[in-house]
């Protein structure tokens, strides 16, 4: 009897426009699932869109629009990314969905009624683009958001709280118990210190701010906060509330995909949350790291975006799959640049496998009139090319297990490039010319490439199934791929006719491929913006803040200061220290732009301070004063500034 195997990726917030950062874990779950279906497990993929919260029912408020209104928008493209991308999730899972809905009321009923959940109320900090709450104890005195350096403001409100303070414990212990839980392991330490050390919080798990979620079904003035429902779609997505013996044969999922600044949900929030339930945990959470753009976050309010629509337009989904798997590497960070895919394709793709595939197909059709020969007899050189196609399979096996799909590609690499050299080993074109046993030769020669392209068309079927069915096709092997037949020699039949011969990879021109990819990039870009510029022509009017007076002014001291070196916040992913001078005054400041500017863009600029706000730490660091920055509806932000150049420590009045 086959097994079942339940993989997920995040559930995505309907952002719109998904850059190729996001689509970096689907991409990889869709390997997984398709490696496991070869290996003859029933797998199951859950994906899906993280509708409700305040910061959704705010975008739509901007644009004039329904929440459901404004997401069902989104949601449509990201399914037409996912099928453009050649996807295949089995289940789409939308937090707004009524079934979900139900689910998720059903589970907090269930968590109130075991006392898990009791009224209180809150008060506590909230970071609106972060959705997530503070206690006054985990954040400095400037109560700003830890995770974004962002205003927070104080919550005071009715709420329901989740005993998540209780499970620390437990959790360490599970932890403890079973190594395999959270995946790199270095990751579990980073939970540890950050978070369990010093002991838990409850969580407060209701708003009723805002009404965009979904209601607390015993208490309809408060939504369940967006987590609790957002972690819960993976229950939805296998089954839960509609099919028992599905929800029963999956659940517990065998990993969660997840990037690494939302570990801290699923391997604290959501395995405490399944223990009060009385519910098993997933068998792992595996935090991958950021794609990077020129050493930074991506993000779309700076325009340091790369979308996937011209990478695939231009060079094709399996291009883009190949590259994402085999440049980075999974958990840990790693930095986009467009030399390095434009070599990885003319090297990995056009020289290594595309010259393999070309050349063997155009010598079959060329000495053999197209037909795949018949080997005679076998050297050592064929003994050890053969050896290595179907071991192969394995070598890739053990790395897929813990899904390192660079090496996992490596070691396919490596027969593909055993392959060319037994090319120039064997010289076919010399054999072609010799006599009777030389043109044996060449026959074996041609069949042991043809048969060794089939095994690499199977390792290959589940990072880039387009290509491994045109190498297939083309070498007219079967394009259902079985995995014992990656182990196997001798099953390409001969005599078999080749199907048409197709370059799949072609060479590139280095140069011209990388401006044609930026101006198709930019051109995406430039077109979106004007989209959501005109999408929010109804926006609302700006909310001004009570009157002051001059004398209430006057108590901020801000001055023109230089920003003389930046450094990575050693705590805080989205943070900067920014060294800054006003006139012979230093100071440290510490910043949440590090999502907007990079540090050789801050180096030597002037910037706008309040000079004389109260000092405070911010995840450790002591600030000594903040920034002047603007920030849009769209959340694009800008550094204020003076419009001429002025002495270092000029007051702004
Ligand atoms: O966090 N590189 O959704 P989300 C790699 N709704 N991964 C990246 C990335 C980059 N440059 N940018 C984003 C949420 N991601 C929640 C999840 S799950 C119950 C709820 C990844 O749309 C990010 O790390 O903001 C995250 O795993 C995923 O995209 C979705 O992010």
């Amino acid at each position: 009897m086959s097994k079942n195997f339940y993989i997920t990726t995040p559930i995505y917030y309907p952002s719109g426009n998904l850059h190729i950062g996001h689509t970096y874990c689907t991409v990889a779950v869709d390997a997984v699932k398709r490696f496991k279906t070869l290996q003859g497990y029933n797998v199951l993929f859950t994906t899906g869109t993280d509708e409700h919260g305040q910061k959704i029912q705010e975008k739509a408020e901007e644009v004039g629009k329904k929440p459901l209104e404004y997401t069902d928008a989104i949601v449509a493209d990201t399914k037409k990314l996912w099928e453009t991308m050649d996807i295949h999730y089995d289940s789409f899972v939308r937090s707004t969905n009524p079934q979900h809905e139900k689910n998720v009321q059903e589970l907090f009923q269930k968590l109130y009624d075991k006392g898990e959940i009791y009224k209180g109320e809150y008060e506590g900090y909230y970071c609106t683009p972060c959705e997530s709450f503070w206690a006054e104890s985990q954040l400095d005195e400037g109560h700003l958001c830890p995770d974004c350096g962002r205003e927070t403001h104080l919550q005071h409100e009715e709420t329901y709280f989740f005993r998540l303070s209780k499970y620390r414990d437990k959790l360490l212990q599970y932890y403890e118990d079973h190594p395999e839980f959270i995946q790199p392991a270095y990751r579990k330490s980073e939970m540890i210190n950050s978070f369990l050390k010093d002991g838990l919080d409850d969580l407060s798990v209701t708003r009723s701010s805002f009404d965009w979620g979904v209601p607390v079904p015993f208490d309809k003035k408060h939504v369940i906060y967006v987590w609790i429902d957002a972690l819960s779609c993976y229950l939805t997505g296998c089954g839960y509330g509609t099919d028992e013996e599905k929800f029963n044969s999956y659940w517990p999922a065998d990993v969660h995909f997840v990037g690494k600044e939302i570990m801290r949900f699923h391997t604290i929030i959501w395995p405490a949350m399944l223990m009060a339930l009385d519910m098993p945990l997933p068998k792992q959470v595996f935090g991958h790291g950021w794609i990077l753009f020129d050493n930074d976050k991506m993000s779309k309010s700076k325009g340091n975006v790369i979308y996937p629509e011209p990478m695939i337009d231009l060079y094709g989904v399996d291009a883009l799959k190949y590259f994402l798997l085999r440049e980075f590497s999974f958990g840990h960070d790693g930095s986009f640049n467009v030399t390095s895919f434009m070599k990885r394709l003319n090297s990995d793709l056009a020289n290594d496998l595309g010259n393999l595939v070309s050349r063997t197909v155009s010598m079959i059709e060329k000495y053999d009139d197209g037909m795949i020969p018949e080997p005679h007899g076998e050297t050592e050189l064929d003994q050890e090319l053969k050896a290595l196609a179907t071991k192969t399979w394995d070598g890739v096996e053990k790395e897929m297990e813990t899904y390192q799909f660079s090496t996992a590609l490596q070691v396919i690499w490596n027969l593909i490039r055993r392959c060319n050299k037994y090319v120039d080993e064997n010289e076919p074109w010399v054999l072609a010319k010799g006599g009777e046993e030389e043109l044996k030769r060449l026959d074996t020669v041609l069949y042991n490439l043809a048969e060794a392209l089939r095994i690499v068309s199977i390792l290959l079927s589940f990072f880039m199934n387009n290509t491994a069915i045109s190498i297939a096709e083309q070498i007219s092997a079967s394009t259902t791929f079985v995995a014992d037949d990656a182990k196997k020699w001798g099953l390409l039949e001969s005599g078999n006719h080749i199907g048409e011969k197709t370059i799949i990879f072609p060479r590139l021109d280095i140069e011209k491929e990388t401006e044609r990819l930026w101006a198709a990039n930019s051109a995406l870009i430039e077109s979106r913006q004007k989209a959501s510029e005109s999408e929010g022509e109804g926006e609302k009017d700006v909310e001004l803040k009570p009157e002051i007076t001059i004398d209430d002014f006057d108590k901020l001291d801000i001055r023109v200061a230089t920003v003389d070196s930046v450094e990575d916040h050693p705590n805080a992913d989205r943070l900067y220290v920014l060294n800054i001078s006003m006139g012979k005054e230093k100071r440290v400041i510490c910043s949440g732009i590090k999502e907007y500017y990079t540090k050789e863009e801050l180096e030597g600029r002037q910037v706008l301070v309040i000079a004389n706000l109260k000092p405070t730490k911010l995840r450790g660091v002591l600030s000594e004063g903040m920034l002047l920055a603007a920030e849009d509806a769209d959340h694009k932000l800008s550094l204020a500034t003076t419009m001429e150049e002025l002495k270092s420590g000029a007051i702004i009045s």
